[in-house]
C-alpha cells in the first residue's frame, strides 16, 4: 500500500490544564504498569483519497471522536508497537533502537493490510510527543516512559475490505515493574486448550486480536496463582511458542540457550538483543523448537539452569514454576538465575546510559 509523504510538519495544540508538578511528581513515584498517562498525545492522520498520510497534530490527552461504523470496532484492524524512553544520568532521554519499532510496525501493517508509515514519521512522532511530554520520563531506577504507538482503522464502512482511512497515534505512560512482584521468579501457566497463533495467522504481527483471544488463557492462569500464559504450537500443541507479551529463553547447564525460531510468535526486539548481547559472551544461541515435555525433563534433571522471559515491558523476567494440568514443574532453584540476572543489568545498564552501547542502540531524543 501507498505511504507518502515521508515528512509532515506537527501543529501544537498547547494544553489548557497541563498536570501540575507536584501532581507529576507524586504520579511518577510508583506507578503502576499503564494507569498513569502523560498530558499530551500524537495523531497522524490517513486517508488514501488525500494522497495518504496528510496530517500531523500534537494534542492534549483526552478522548477522540469516532463513528460507530469505524471498521476497526467491527473487524479490528489495528496494531500496535510498545517502546520505553529512559532518562540517563546527565538529564537527557534515549529511546532504544526505535527504527526496530518502526520497521515492525510495518511489519504488523502489511500482515493486516493497513498503510505503512515512513519511519521517518514514526520517529518524528516519538520526538514531538517527548518534547511536551518531556518532564514525564522518570528518573528511578528502573522506571521509564512507556511509549504506545498504535494505527487503527478509522474509516466509517461495514464492508469487509481494508479501510481507506486510518489514525496513527502515539500515548505515553510513566511505568515501573511490570509484574506486582518487581523481578522475582514468575510463575507460568501452559495453556492446554487454546493457542495463540496458527501458522499463515498474526502471530508475527502486533495486532490487537492476538491478544484479546489470550485473555481467557491468561484468566485460567491467574486463576491458577500465575502471573503469565506460556502458548504452544498450533498444530502438534507440543512446541513452546512464548507468553501472552513476552518472548522466552532456556539456558543449560553446559551453556548453551535456546530460544523458539520465529515465525508464528512475535519478534521481540528485546529477545534480538539479548541474543547479540549472550553471543558476545561467547554463549551459543540456538533458534529451535523446544518441546513442552522437553523442557519439563530438563529440568526435572537440571540440565536446564534457567528460563527467562523478555520484552519491552518486562524487561528480562525469571520464570521460576511452571504450572502445567499434565505437571507442574520448577525450574533451577525457582528464584531468579545467574545469568538472567547479569543480562538484566548489561540491557538496562545500556538502555540507561550506565552502560557503553557497543551496537549503538540507543538514541538519544
Ligand atoms: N511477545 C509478545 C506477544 C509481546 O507482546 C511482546 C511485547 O511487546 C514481546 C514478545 C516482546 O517484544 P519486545 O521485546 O519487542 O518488546
Ligand atoms: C510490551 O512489552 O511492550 C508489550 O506490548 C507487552 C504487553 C503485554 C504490555
Amino acid at each position: 500500500m501507498t505511504s507518502s509523504p515521508t515528512t509532515l510538519s506537527f501543529t501544537t495544540l498547547p494544553h489548557p490544564a497541563p498536570v501540575p508538578a507536584e501532581a507529576r511528581a507524586e504520579a511518577l513515584v510508583d506507578p503502576k504498569f499503564g494507569t498513569v498517562f502523560t498530558d499530551y498525545m500524537i495523531m497522524v492522520d490517513y486517508d488514501s483519497d488525500k494522497g495518504g498520510w496528510y496530517q500531523a497534530q500534537v494534542l492534549p490527552r483526552g478522548p477522540i471522536a469516532l463513528d460507530p461504523a469505524a471498521s476497526v470496532l467491527h473487524y479490528a484492524q489495528e496494531i500496535f508497537e510498545g517502546m520505553k524512553a529512559y532518562r540517563h544520568p546527565d538529564g537527557g532521554i534515549a529511546l532504544f533502537r526505535p527504527e526496530e519499532n518502526a520497521r515492525r510496525l510495518n511489519d504488523s501493517a502489511r500482515r493486516l493490510a493497513m498503510p505503512e508509515l515512513p519511519e521517518a514519521l514514526f520517529l518524528e512522532s516519538l520526538r514531538q510527543l517527548l518534547a511536551v511530554d518531556r518532564a514525564w520520563v522518570p528518573a528511578a531506577e528502573g522506571s521509564s516512559l512507556y511509549l504506545r504507538p498504535f494505527m487503527f482503522a478509522s474509516e466509517a464502512f461495514l464492508g469487509v475490505r481494508p479501510a481507506r482511512q486510518y489514525k496513527f497515534m502515539v500515548i505515553a505512560c510513566p511505568v515501573g515493574a511490570y509484574f506486582k512482584s518487581g523481578h522475582s521468579a514468575v510463575k507460568i501457566w501452559v495453556s492446554r486448550d487454546y493457542v495463540r497463533a496458527a501458522p499463515g495467522g498474526t502471530g508475527a504481527a502486533k495486532t490487537g486480536g492476538n491478544y484479546a483471544a489470550s485473555l481467557v488463557p491468561q484468566a485460567e492462569g491467574i486463576a491458577h496463582s500465575c502471573d503469565q500464559v506460556v502458548f504452544l504450537d498450533a498444530v502438534e500443541r507440543r512446541w513452546i511458542e512464548e507468553l501472552g507479551g513476552m518472548n522466552l529463553f532456556f539456558v543449560f547447564d553446559d551453556g548453551t540457550v535456546i530460544t523458539p525460531p520465529l515465525g508464528t510468535i512475535l519478534p521481540g526486539i528485546t529477545r534480538d538483543s539479548l541474543m547479540r548481547l549472550m553471543r558476545d559472551e561467547g554463549l551459543t544461541v540456538r533458534e529451535e523448537p523446544y518441546s513442552i515435555d522437553q523442557w519439563r525433563a530438563d529440568a526435572h534433571s537440571g540440565r536446564l539452569v534457567e528460563t527467562m522471559a523478555c520484552g519491552t515491558a518486562a524487561v528480562v523476567t525469571p520464570v521460576g514454576t511452571v504450572v502445567d494440568p499434565e505437571g507442574d514443574f520448577t525450574i533451577g532453584s525457582g528464584g531468579p538465575g545467574q545469568l538472567t540476572e547479569k543480562l538484566r543489568g548489561r540491557l538496562t545498564g545500556i538502555q540507561t546510559g550506565r552502560h557503553p552501547d557497543p551496537h549503538g542502540w540507543v538514541v538519544r531524543v
